[in-house]
Formats: C-alpha cells, structure tokens, sequence
C-alpha cells in the first residue's frame, strides 16, 4: 500500500480543508493509500510531527476555513538543517509522495526536495492569485466576494457621507484581488503594483467625477503599491515582510488634491478567513483529487493546474519561474470604468 504525505504551509487560504479532504477521500476509496498529514507546514517534516489522516478526519471540512493541518512559514532550508531531517520523517512514515499545498515560497521548496530525489505533487495556494501556470488558485475567488461585498457596503456610507473612502486590499506583489473586486464593485479607480499611477491623475479622476455630480468615490488600492514614502517594514519572525497601511499614506495626499474627505479602510485577514465560495470549494476538491490520482501514478516534480476548464499537471519548475501579474487586457477593462 502506498503512503501519501500531505501538508499545508504558508498563509492561509479558504479552501485548504477541502483539497486535504480531496486528497485523502480519492487515497483512500479509490487508490486504497494510506495518507499521513504533516502538521504545521514544514515545520512537522522537520520535527517529525505527523498522523494518519482517515477518512472520518476529514467529514465536515469541506466548509471549514482554515486548514486541520495547521500551517507555517518555517523552511527546512532556511531555518532547518535542510534535508536532513525532512529526510527523516519521510522514512518514518513510510512516506511514498509528498502532496504540497502552498504558494510560490512553498513551491520553490518542493521543488528542491524533488532535487533531492523525493516524489512531490504540488497544488497551488494563494487568495493573491499570482501562481505562474495555472489560471486561478483556490482562495481567490473566495477573496474577491468578500472585498466585492465590503466595496458595496461602504460605497453606501461613502455616498452619504460624500466622501471619497480607499479599500485596501492583499496583494503582495500583484493586484488580482484589487482588480477583480474593483471591476465588480465598480470602483472609480484602482492602484495595483504592477500598473504605475500618479496620485495627481487619480486626484483628477475623482475631481472630475464629483463635478458631474457624483460626490463620492471608491479606490481600490493593492497593500502592495508603492508607498509616498518608504520605510523599513516590520517583518514577522520568519522575516516575511508584513505589509498594509499604505492606504493611510496615500488618503491625506488624495484629500489635499481634490478638497474631499478621504478615509480608509484596511481589510487584511478577514479576506483569509471564512467558508471558501462553491467556486473555491469545487476548485479546491478538483486539485486534490487530481493530485492523489497523480501521486498514486507515481507521478512526481508536478503541479496540479487549472488550465481554461480542465486540471492538468504542469511542471513544477515552470510553477516556480515567475509571478503572474494582472493582465494587461484585464486591467484595459477596469479602467473603462475610472471616474
Ligand atoms: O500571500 C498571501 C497573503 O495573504 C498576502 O496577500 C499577504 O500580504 C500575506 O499573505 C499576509 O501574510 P501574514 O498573514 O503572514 O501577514
């Protein structure tokens, strides 16, 4: 019998319950595998901290936010003695493949211990949606209806307010969510990294806006964006950058421009937290299984894609070589919409 090993690390995304309940449903009934989940991301390789997952431990999970797995930004390279113990706890385990759930970080691992000869299936984790070779990561879509719902609710208090409020979003590097929520929140304007701005035209947009009658705005604004002015960011104890709060930098700049009241509100983690969308839940069970029917091909140096309407392995190598941007002809579409 063959034995999969499934863990999920980095930060968390709506959506991991279920590709664990994927993972180990299709090991068990269809593959009759055993599977081993590893608690607390890397962290349980390193330690040796893991257990076998039956099919009872993953009933009811399929909504659960979260991950029963729990997870964490520790890395056997970078905080661990590398291989070595990884190495260990795999053979413990009898573990045959690793299923790794996780994003860029994450995946930039697993592809090292696929140098090092282990068996890893990838399945890619992020609300930011900015994995290279799939088109769209579970957690995103779950993401995009909380801050569309949030754009909504506040567009109202700032309509009888007449105010102009900017909604700061995640989004590291990329500014997926900011789009996506800022086309269907119909937002008036939308500052992502990847699109440079000048808070002068973003003044005049909304300056214009207000003459037609309109008294008040929304902006959608990527934690990401550059900020007026730089700082050192504080960094958790993994050194991982913690971002958010340029929106506060940007409000005083915009109300100086246009002469209208400018307030702030930042999401942060509540986009993370919660029950994943049908869209998610479905995306999240798909890669799961598909992922177990690749371990148990005794298929390896893979990730599970979602490619138009199909999942399909990809290389893991490819996963790895880049950060997908916001495409240029997506970002032409909100635009329609500024002002
Ligand atoms: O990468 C996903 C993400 O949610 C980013 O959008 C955000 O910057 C980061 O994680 C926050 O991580 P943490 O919860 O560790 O501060």
């Amino acid at each position: 019998m063959s034995v999969i090993g499934v863990l999920t690390a980095g930060g968390d995304c709506p959506g991991l319950n279920a590709v664990i309940r994927g993972v180990v449903s299709r090991a068990h009934d269809t593959y009759g595998a055993e599977v081993v989940g590893i608690m607390n991301g890397w962290e349980g390789l390193m330690d040796g901290d893991a257990r076998l997952l039956e099919r009872r431990d993953v009933r009811g999970i399929l909504v659960r936010g979260g991950t029963i797995l729990g997870t964490s930004r520790k890395d056997p390279y970078v905080h661990g003695d590398g291989f070595a113990s990884v190495s260990r706890t795999l053979e413990s385990h009898d573990i045959d493949t690793l299923v790794v759930i996780g994003g860029d970080g994450t995946l930039r691992t697993a592809l090292k211990l696929v140098d090092e000869g282990v068996k890893v299936i990838g399945v890619p984790k992020t609300i930011d949606n900015d994995i290279a070779a799939t088109d769209f990561t579970f957690g995103f879509d779950t993401a995009v209806q909380i801050v569309t719902d949030a754009i909504d609710r506040l567009t109202t208090t700032a309509e009888a307010h007449d105010r102009v409020i900017l909604v700061e979003v995640m989004g590291r590097t990329k500014g997926w969510i900011a789009t996506y929520s800022g086309i269907a929140g119909g937002a008036e304007a939308i500052l992502i990294p990847e699109v440079p701005f000048d808070l002068e035209e973003v003044a005049g947009i909304i300056r214009r806006r207000h003459r037609r009658g309109k008294d008040y705005s929304i902006v959608v604004v990527a934690e990401g964006v550059e900020p007026p002015i730089k700082t050192e960011k504080p960094k958790d104890a993994f050194g991982f950058e913690r971002l958010g709060g340029v929106a506060y930098q940007l409000a005083p700049v915009i109300e100086e421009l246009t002469g209208f009241e400018t307030r702030v509100t930042v999401l942060g983690h509540l986009q993370r937290g919660g029950t994943p969308t049908a869209f998610d839940r479905v995306l999240a069970t798909r890669l799961g299984t598909k992922a177990a029917d690749l371990a148990a091909a005794g298929e390896s140096g893979v990730m599970v894609a979602m490619r138009g309407a199909q999942i399909v392995p990809v290389p893991l190598a490819e996963a790895c070589a880049d950060i997908r941007g916001v495409d240029d002809d997506l970002f032409d579409v909100a635009r329609t919409f500024f002002g």
